[in-house]
């Protein structure tokens, strides 16, 4: 059965927008994260703080996470691979971060230029000073359904990882198909396989649309009791660390698809549009969420 509440976790503003070749202005930035903030949206990923010499587009983490407008019933979460970028988020204003590995050894050097078990240690780290600052952490697990340099990702090296990571403290883990190559018949063998260790209301899913699977994979981890689901506005993105990774699912449409299916998201559908419009303008590009195309033809 399905879920009452889906709590959407927009991730618009980092995923979506980190891939981007061009700078981003700070400004529009903020103006994204505040248009998100009107939507109903009760969590909106803001921003990293990683080394800009890997990801430029993100060097501008302090300024966005200071000039937005925070809303006291929205939880602003940002990326922090290491104590530096958990340090540099605390002084910026940061309540809540994100640590991210991964379930693939190849990933993990590519995108965090350590081991999985070299990760483990950072976040250990990174889980004990936001314990003590009374900061929750979020993890992620990278290539959960598979990995762009090794291919099959078995699920018993998903929940190891997984299991990792709740026992170090996070409060919730989001599964990352990072890109995109999952289907219903992967996702519903690795949840099953992950949910037989840990508890299901502990998953999100974190689906990239690359192979235009995800509204199915994600309709799977619903039937299969995750009630947490990340997105991206216009369905921006793709991993800088992933080449060929297209954007997340979109937040407009997997909206559309919980609105008809009777799930309460408590988000405004026309408002994600709006601000769905203002970024692809400022990034003069269409958008990739159907909905929003669907809507304005
Ligand atoms: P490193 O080079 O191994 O770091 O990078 P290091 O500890 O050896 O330090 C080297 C230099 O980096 C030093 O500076 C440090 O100060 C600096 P120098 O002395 O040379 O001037 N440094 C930092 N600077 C700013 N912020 C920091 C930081 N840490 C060290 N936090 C590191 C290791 C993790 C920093 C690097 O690999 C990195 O930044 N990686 C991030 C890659 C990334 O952002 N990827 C995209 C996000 S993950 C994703 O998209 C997947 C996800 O969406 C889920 C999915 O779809 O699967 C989450
Ligand atoms: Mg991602």
């Amino acid at each position: 059965s399905f879920p009452d509440f889906v709590k959407i976790v927009e991730v618009g503003p980092r995923d979506g927008l980190q891939n981007e070749k061009e700078m981003v202005p700070t400004e529009v930035k903020i103006q994204l994260i505040d248009m998100l903030s009107q939507t109903g949206l009760s969590v909106i990923e803001a921003t990293s703080f990683v080394s800009s010499k890997w990801v430029a587009q993100m060097a501008d983490h302090t300024e966005v996470l200071k000039g937005i407008n925070k809303l006291p019933h929205v939880r602003y979460p940002v990326l922090t691979p290491n104590l530096q970028g958990f340090q540099t988020a605390v002084e910026a204003g940061a309540t809540d971060v994100a640590v991210f590995g991964s379930a693939s050894e190849t990933f993990s050097k590519r995108n965090i230029n350590c081991s999985i078990e070299e990760s483990m240690q950072r976040f250990e780290r990174v889980i004990s000073a936001a314990k003590q600052a009374g900061i929750p952490v979020r993890g992620y697990v990278s290539c959960a359904l598979g990995c762009p340099f090794e291919g099959a990702v078995q699920p018993t090296q998903v929940t190891k990882v997984v299991k990792r990571l709740l026992e170090l403290g996070c409060y919730e883990v989001s599964l990352g198909d990072t890109t995109g190559v999952g289907t219903a018949g992967s996702m519903a063998a690795m949840l099953h396989a992950v949910t037989a260790e840990v508890p299901v209301h502990t998953l999100a899913v974190h689906c990239h649309d690359t192979y235009g699977q995800a509204l199915a994979n994600i309709l799977t981890a619903l039937q299969m009791g995750v009630s947490v689901v990340d997105s991206s506005v216009a369905g921006l993105g793709g991993c800088p660390y992933a080449k060929g990774a297209s954007g997340n699912v979109s937040t407009e449409d997997v909206v559309y698809m919980l609105q008809g299916m009777g799930i309460e998201t408590g988000v405004d559908l026309s408002k994600v549009i709006e601000a769905g419009e203002f970024i692809c303008r400022a990034l003069n590009r269409p958008t990739n969420s159907k909905v929003a195309r669907a809507t304005k033809a």
